[in-house]
């Protein structure tokens, strides 16, 4: 067994062969066979058995042939470890029955257990290390994003009471900012040291503030996280979420090797807001995918061919996989990439 190191090559801006690829979401919905898992067991009961877990993890590796791994389990799963109480409902994401809105609420959270809680994931992790030969990424959830849920008490449009939050009592923000950056600092820590090969923070949500706003409110509390893991040797990875492109230039800095970018902005002009420090992962609009083949294609040929104009590219979608997305469209997208990317890179040598 070779190991396919392309993805960790790619974070590091060194020589690749071929573009590595993976897709946010990837385990998941559209497939019939873990559709079949999930009339069995939900969500937090498959991240509760590690074989399973691991197995559903490496469901798509195996079947569309992606050169990177992304754990089974959802941003929430640590937030039980503080003290919260929620459930992930069918067709609506996570729910919270006692949402975090007083002092009080937020000073009842206890600091993050995870051998003790948590011990499922760790092991999960420890399972994957062994049996994969393609990098596995780990992932937390950043604390906007998991504030938002865990104030507004389900999926919001308009995050009126987090901003509520935000804007109206700015140190009670702040203090709930700083006690889930040190869950997820503490969170991540752990997934690297029992096996993890790189980790992503999803901000999903975080582009709902104007670049102040997100300097003001949220940057200090990512900078603080991405400090404390700064001694660890894994390509870390910032995802600043849907509709982030004006957040970009806020970035720069940031102790991280790659930034995500969704599709309302090109990978040039990603690059161009990053000051081009960055590796960039991305950006098709997963969507395309309802299209015909030659369209995804074309739009994925546009998309790599920015990429490879400077080290540091990996193919992805601009946000996650979708439940009707076809699993054969997405294993040719998948082998397009390798190919056209090979051949692309293969004349580079060849003509120099
Ligand atoms: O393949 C992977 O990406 C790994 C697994 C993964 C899940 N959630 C499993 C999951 C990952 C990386 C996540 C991250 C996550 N969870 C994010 C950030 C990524 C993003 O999409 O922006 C967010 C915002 C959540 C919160 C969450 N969990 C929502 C909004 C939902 C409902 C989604 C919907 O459309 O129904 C979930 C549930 C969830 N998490 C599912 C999966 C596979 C779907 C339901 C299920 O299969 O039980």
């Amino acid at each position: 067994m070779t190991y396919n190191d392309s993805f960790i090559r790619a974070c590091r801006k060194q020589d690749i062969d071929r573009l590595p690829v993976w897709y946010m979401r990837q385990a998941g919905r559209y497939d019939p066979d873990y559709q079949k898992i999930k009339e069995n067991y939900s969500l937090l009961e498959i991240c509760r058995q590690p074989e399973l877990a691991a197995e559903v993890t490496l469901m798509p590796v195996r079947k569309l042939g992606v050169d990177a791994a992304i754990l089974y389990s959802d941003i929430m799963n640590p937030v039980a470890s503080i003290g919260i109480d929620f459930d992930i409902v069918k067709n609506i994401g996570p729910v919270i029955d006692n949402p975090i809105r007083t002092a009080a609420d937020v000073e009842r959270l206890r600091p993050i257990d995870v051998e003790g809680d948590l011990s499922h994931v760790l092991e999960t992790i420890r399972i994957l290390d062994r049996e994969l030969d393609v990098p596995l990424i780990t992932f937390a959830g950043a604390p906007f994003t998991i504030a938002s849920y865990l104030i507004e008490g389900r999926p919001s449009k308009s995050y009126i009471r987090t901003k509520t939050m935000m804007y109206s009592e700015p140190e009670l923000w702040h203090s709930l900012m700083r006690k889930l950056g040190d869950m997820v600092a503490t969170y991540l820590r752990k997934h690297i040291e029992n096996g993890g090969k790189a980790f992503q923070l999803f901000d999903s949500w975080v582009g709902a503030l104007s670049p102040a706003d997100f300097r003001t409110y949220v940057l200090p509390t990512i900078r603080y996280i991405f400090d404390e893991l700064r001694d660890l040797d894994v390509p870390k990875i910032y995802f600043p979420g849907v509709s982030s492109g004006e957040l970009l230039p806020e970035l720069n800095g940031l102790p991280v090797d790659v930034i995500g970018l969704d599709w309302r902005v090109s990978i040039n002009e990603g690059r161009r807001r990053l000051g081009g420090n960055y590796a960039v992962q991305g950006n098709m609009d997963p969507y395309v995918l309802t299209g015909p083949s030659e369209l995804i294609h074309q739009h994925a040929k546009r998309i790599i061919d920015e990429g490879l104009q400077q080290p540091g590219y990996i193919f992805n979608l601009g946000h996650g996989l979708f439940p009707e997305a076809s699993i054969d469209k997405l294993k040719e997208l998948t082998d397009y990439v390798h190919e056209y990317s090979a051949q692309v890179l293969q004349q580079r040598t060849t003509s120099k």
